[in-house]
């Protein structure tokens, strides 16, 4: 990846491991508990940790995403899982696909279903992290590892690849300090994601953390389920009660929260819109940004996570432990679990000037998708050809 990264200060509840070989010591501690509880009779179906070591190419991966509101999934996430895992095992590893449309108990039953055709290994982005425990024991408990994706599932998962989550709500606190200056006169909204997503909460954490004592947050949502017609609804209410022009800034969470947040603004007639926050780099907050409608977004790199998730689960299922452990060099700690190996990638902002080095340097949006003929004069102006 080409772009420019930004600092990062590790989030507390991330530890860089010491060494690969401690954890590795530790996997053999579990597996020779493992092989001793077995041989008592406790269980016969054996620990995930350990699970089919002498499986080969010919391997399938569940892989389950939370919402399709969210573009982000569907079209780069997924298709860059299931083509690194072709890649890695010699086009015979195969991927079963499953979006639970934010809905936590359909996600449940897509994990069982899952676990009864006998995946080898399950990918999963988790609609509530609490919830979705059972379905988790559920897997562990067939000998199937789960990965935890960009959300941190609760339940007994092997590993996890993510971003550093509160490193995301700092970028997007610090760009609006940056743009408006720190003043108790400037008047914020906060529109937050979802409140069963463990990220949500690291964002707003990571956000307030640059945001508080410097200016004044005037009003603070969360957003159910991350849904846009939700933070619509808020946003209305926002307005009503503040004033359309009472609002220096609004720290949207994501893409889709900014979307509807700059439409109710436009709506209510604002002569200029205030910065607005976003994440996710999604084509149309590309190009709200190249417009002036959008302040910023987080780009985080979706192939760079895709593919260390795959090659993770790769790994695991051929019990290829050491390069496992090499994958996952941080570890951190979910409510139920400690010591969960992970893999965090860093953001990085995205605002007008460095569209080039992001998204088109990664090759997520080619010049042409972008500087469609209603951005033309806007991607002229900041050299993007
Ligand atoms: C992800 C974001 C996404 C949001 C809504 C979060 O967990 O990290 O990238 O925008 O969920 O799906």
């Amino acid at each position: 990846m080409n772009a420019r990264t930004t600092s990062t200060t590790p989030s507390t509840r991330i530890r860089r491991r010491a060494t690969v070989l401690r954890r590795t010591a530790t996997a053999l501690v579990a597996s020779a508990a493992a092989v001793s509880l077995a041989s008592c009779g406790v269980s016969d179906i054996g620990d995930s940790a350990e699970a089919s070591p002498t499986k080969g190419d010919d391997i399938t991966v569940g892989v389950l995403f939370p919402d399709k509101d969210t573009k982000r999934y569907e079209q780069f996430d997924y298709p860059n899982i299931k083509k690194k895992i072709a890649e890695l095992t010699d086009n015979k590893g195969v991927t079963k696909y499953a979006n639970a449309d934010k809905d936590a108990e359909t996600q449940n039953s897509q994990i069982d279903q899952m676990v009864a055709d006998k995946v080898d290994i399950i990918i999963l982005d988790a609609v509530d992290s609490k919830a979705v425990a059972p379905a988790v024991q559920k897997a562990d408990d067939a000998g199937i590892p789960v990965i935890a994706y960009d959300r941190l599932a609760e339940g007994p998962i092997d590993g996890y690849v993510s971003f550093d989550n509160e490193l995301v709500g700092q970028v997007q606190g610090r760009a609006l300090v940056e743009d408006l200056g720190d003043s108790a006169a400037n008047k914020i909204v906060m529109m937050n994601g979802s409140p069963s997503d463990p990220n949500a909460a690291l964002f707003k954490d990571g956000a307030l953390s640059e945001l508080q004592d410097k200016v004044t947050i005037s009003e603070s949502f969360d957003t159910k389920d991350w849904d846009p017609k939700v933070a619509k609804v808020n946003m209305e209410q926002v307005v009503a009660k503040l004033g359309a022009d009472n609002i220096d800034a609004v720290y949207a969470a994501n893409d889709g929260i900014a979307g509807a947040v700059i439409d109710v603004l436009k709506t209510a007639g604002v002569a200029k819109v205030p910065p607005v926050t976003g994440q996710d780099a999604d084509l149309d907050a590309v190009q709200r940004i190249l417009s002036g409608d959008q302040y910023m977004t987080v780009y985080k790199s979706f192939p760079t996570q895709a593919s260390a998730a795959a090659e993770m689960a790769v790994a695991k299922v051929q019990g290829r432990s050491i390069e496992f452990e090499a994958l996952a060099r941080d570890s951190i700690d979910s409510p139920t679990t400690k010591n969960i190996p992970a893999q965090l990638v860093p953001p990085v902002a995205l605002t007008k000037n460095n569209i080039q080095d992001t998204v088109i340097a990664d090759e997520i949006y080619t010049v042409k998708q972008i500087c469609t003929a209603e951005f033309k004069s806007d991607c002229d102006a900041v050299n993007l050809k």
